[in-house]
This record gives C-alpha cells, sequence and structure tokens, in this order.
C-alpha cells in the first residue's frame, strides 16, 4: 500500500468519493493516512475526521514566505511516510521543494477537459461560467500530474460530461463532479499507486 495524502482547501466532497471508495475496497494499493489543508475552515477536515484520518493545516497566514510553507509541508509529508500526495480542490500552488520530493507522484483534479479552461485564474465555478460563456456542449474532469505550472503535467485520466439548457454554473460543477470527478479520481489514484508499488 503507498501512504497517500490529499490536500484540500474547501467541501472535500473529491477526498469523500476517495474515502468512500477506500472504504468500500476500490483503493487497494491506497492507504490515505493524512489530509491537509491550505485553511483551518475547509469542510473537508470534518470529513477527514469523520473517517479517522489524520489532518493537518498548512495555511499561508501562518508562514512568512512561501518558502517556509513549501518547507513545512513537504517535511510534514515526509514525517508521515507520505508517497503519493493528491490535490482535491486544492487552491494553492506546490513549491518546488514538494514538487522535488514527490516528481510525478503528485496528481490533480481539474474540473475541465485539459487543455480547455485550465490554468492561473481558473479554479472552482470560474471554470464553469467559462465553458458556459464559450457555449460548449462538452465539457468534464482530467486527473493529471502536477509541476510547477497550473495544470500542465500529463494528463491520466479524463472523463466528458455533457452540458445541458439551462445550465448553470451551479448544476454543471454538480454534475461534472458527480459524473466525471468522483469517479476518475479514485480511479486514477488507484492505478498510479498500483504503479508505484511495482516500481
Ligand atoms: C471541484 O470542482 C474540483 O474539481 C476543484 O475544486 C472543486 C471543489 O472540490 N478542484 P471539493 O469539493 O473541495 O473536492
Amino acid at each position: 500500500m503507498v501512504n497517500t495524502a490529499v490536500l484540500v482547501s474547501g467541501g472535500g466532497t473529491n477526498l469523500q468519493a476517495l474515502l468512500d471508495a477506500q472504504a468500500a475496497g476500490s483503493l487497494p494499493h491506497v492507504q490515505i493516512k493524512l489530509v491537509v489543508a491550505s485553511n483551518p475552515n475547509a469542510y473537508a477536515l470534518q470529513r477527514a475526521a469523520a473517517a479517522g484520518v489524520e489532518t493537518a493545516v498548512c495555511s499561508a497566514r501562518d508562514y512568512d514566505t512561501p518558502a517556509a510553507r513549501d518547507e513545512a509541508l513537504c517535511r510534514l509529508l515526509q514525517n508521515h511516510g507520505i508517497g503519493l500526495v493528491v490535490l482535491a480542490g486544492y487552491l494553492s500552488m506546490i513549491g518546488p521543494k514538494v514538487l522535488a520530493a514527490y516528481p510525478d507522484k503528485i496528481v490533480n483534479i481539474h474540473p475541465s477537459l485539459i487543455p480547455s479552461f485550465c490554468g492561473a485564474g481558473y479554479y472552482g465555478l470560474r471554470v464553469h461560467e467559462a465553458a458556459l460563456a464559450k457555449g460548449v456542449k462538452i465539457t468534464g474532469a482530467t486527473v493529471h500530474l502536477v509541476n510547477e505550472n497550473y495544470d500542465e503535467g500529463r494528463i491520466l485520466a479524463q472523463k466528458a460530461v455533457a452540458v445541458q439548457d439551462g445550465d448553470t454554473p451551479e448544476t454543471l460543477q454538480r454534475r461534472v463532479m458527480e459524473q466525471a470527478e468522483w469517479i476518475i479520481l479514485p480511479q486514477a489514484v488507484e492505478a498510479l499507486a498500483q504503479q508505484l508499488e511495482q516500481t
């Protein structure tokens, strides 16, 4: 099993999908050991606690510089023996120390079909607002490896979702979560963990 940390910032529905998949036995190569939130108010922390998973907060407000925060997060992950990092609704950039410590071992879930509607400024509802403004008929979600540039790492999985007449950003976000994110993230994390165990 690969000790896995899940980094969160908000509601934690993707974390919940991972926790539920683990409880259902669908993640045989994954052990979610730690949930780290970028802010202490993230509801995702309550989801982790309810599942008995250790939590921590690593907020920019607690560090004088991004480098100090990067160092602290890297130390936290390594002290917990983490081998795989999942960004699940995590809104901070990953710093160079964490990236160097976890090469091709950090995955992110993005709520569009990359390369559409991604990069700096495209997160949460803004992604779906842009998709609706463009008038696309198909959107979806992408799981990709994380590198030093937003949303540019190798794509691991994608799933398409139809845009429906009358969709609002909120109804589209919910459908993309239900029909894509919550399905492909657990699958991609399990597949990567299995590969890591074999290397
Ligand atoms: C989701 O749309 C996810 O794709 C994006 O952040 C949003 C909230 O995710 N990365 P969660 O409910 O906190 O998992």
